[in-house]
């Protein structure tokens, strides 16, 4: 968290203000880095497959989707409050002793007995109102879920595309929760990021689309470059699953505070179609243009969160080592050093003049120039060159492009590889060829 501040990764929301509880800002490295990730996934899941299609839809909604989709009535979390120092918990926080609204149940915050109340149910949904009035006929809410943006338009996108089921509707973007417990950084966040799809399938064949679902977005994970032995499966079992799932499967990673989930994959059935198709009467039943037969198709979804998925690449790219060989000329350096996967890397590369005389910086600012109409680079002439280096590990910056005394001479540049610390001269002119080849992956 301290390095994320620092560098520019993330902020806290409002925080000259003391802060707004579990909102954050992405500062210069966070936004890119995040929308490298969400660029990742919309190529893989829209840009090259032929049978999904993308969507924007928007925030707001009509409210009786949210009576449709079950969240008025079923999107909720027990909710335990302590009539002693006021705080709030999930009935089902493990730090809670006993039994909540009994004698026995020991406030985790204030150590009380017996000031725990029993649980009431607490809905997760944000309310607004929309228009002058605030009333409750005005009460709008702000979507909990970017899915069932998806799901009011599948007609809409189906006949517009000229699709066919088996097909898909993906989309990014925000979400709302008014979570009871948030925290752990941008794990549980009260406004946060989502990228969904959901894919359409004929009743029956739901179990063989989910098996090939959850292949697919556990070999996507891996390609972020997260270490296999951090990620594993977890099966939710009936307590768990959610209101509209008959099953589902999370991807979880050891965060520093333990297996947690930052993508689920669920069969959704027809649930959520058939409540839309019985709420707002309308037919949203399709025709099977081969075998005539019509159905309300079952909705197998993936949904990873952006900002989580964000977290466990910091998590899993955050290494403090000891810097060996040249670079520590004066013995046992250590190093905090980001391995983020070069293509998901906030910059691509730094470009230093070794001094900043001797035509040095010119040559340096011309390489600059050159490389930044490509990629997002970065340009530092200040401090020593070891402490320059050291600057660009933190941010995860791949590429360090120095331009020293043999530079001018005969326009080859060194370029470091912030891994393995090695060096190589390549041309000036050859940079950009020589990093395309590098970041691509
Ligand atoms: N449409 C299905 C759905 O929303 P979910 O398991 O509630 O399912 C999916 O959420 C993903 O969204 C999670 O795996 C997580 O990555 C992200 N997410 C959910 N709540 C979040 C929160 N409060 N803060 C940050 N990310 C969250």
């Amino acid at each position: 968290m301290s390095l994320a501040k620092r560098r520019g990764f993330v902020f806290q929301s409002s925080e000259i203000y003391g802060g707004l509880g579990s909102v954050w800002d992405y500062g210069p490295l966070g936004v890119e880095l995040k929308k490298n990730i969400k660029e990742r996934w919309w190529r893989s899941m829209v840009h090259e497959r032929h049978d999904i299609e993308g969507l924007d839809a928007a925030i707001l909604m009509h409210p009786k989707v949210w009576e449709a989709s079950g969240h008025v009535s079923g999107f909720t979390d027990p909710l335990v409050d302590c009539k002693h120092c006021k705080n709030r918990f999930r009935a089902d926080d493990p730090r809670i002793k006993g039994t909540p609204g009994q004698p026995d149940a020991q406030c985790p915050v204030c150590g009380s007995k017996g000031t725990l109340t029993a649980p009431r149910q607490f809905n997760l949904m944000f309310k607004t109102f929309m228009g002058p009035v605030e009333e409750q006929a005005a009460v709008i809410y702000l979507r909990p879920e970017t899915a069932q943006g998806i799901y009011v338009n599948y007609l809409n996108v189906l006949q517009s595309s000229r699709q066919k089921i088996p097909f898909g509707i993906a989309q990014v973007g925000k979400a709302f929760r008014n979570e009871i417990t948030p925290g752990n950084f941008i794990f549980r966040t009260r406004e946060f990021e989502q990228m969904e799809m959901q894919f359409f399938v004929k009743p029956g064949s739901e179990t063989e689309w989910f098996e090939f679902w959850r292949a697919e977005r556990m070999s996507w994970v891996k390609g972020l470059g997260i270490r296999d032995e951090k990620l594993r499966w977890h099966q939710h079992d009936k307590n768990e699953l959610a209101h509209y799932a008959k099953d589902a499967y999370d991807i979880q990673y050891e965060f520093p505070f333990g297996w947690q989930e930052f993508e689920g994959i669920h069969n959704r059935t027809d649930f959520d179609l058939s409540n839309h198709q019985k709420h707002a009467g309308k037919k949203l039943d399709y025709l099977d243009p081969k075998t005539n037969e019509r159905f309300i198709p079952y909705v197998v979804e993936t949904s990873a969160g952006a900002d989580r998925t964000s977290l466990v690449v910091l998590c899993d790219a955050y290494r403090e080592e000891e810097v060996r060989g040249e670079e520590a000329a004066d013995g046992g350096e250590q190093r905090v050093v980001l391995k983020l996967k070069p293509s998901l890397a906030p910059l691509k590369a730094a470009v230093f003049p070794l001094v900043n005389k001797d035509g040095m910086p010119e040559l340096a600012h011309r390489i600059h120039d050159d490389l930044r109409r490509h990629f997002n680079v970065f340009y530092d002439d200040g401090g020593s060159i070891g402490r320059r280096y050291r600057r660009q590990d933190e941010a995860g910056t791949p590429y360090g492009i120095t331009i020293d005394g043999q530079s001018t001479q005969d326009q080859t540049v060194t370029v470091r590889d912030r891994d393995t610390l090695k060096q190589d001269r390549v041309a000036a002119g050859k940079v950009v060829e020589y990093l395309t080849q590098k970041l691509a992956g």
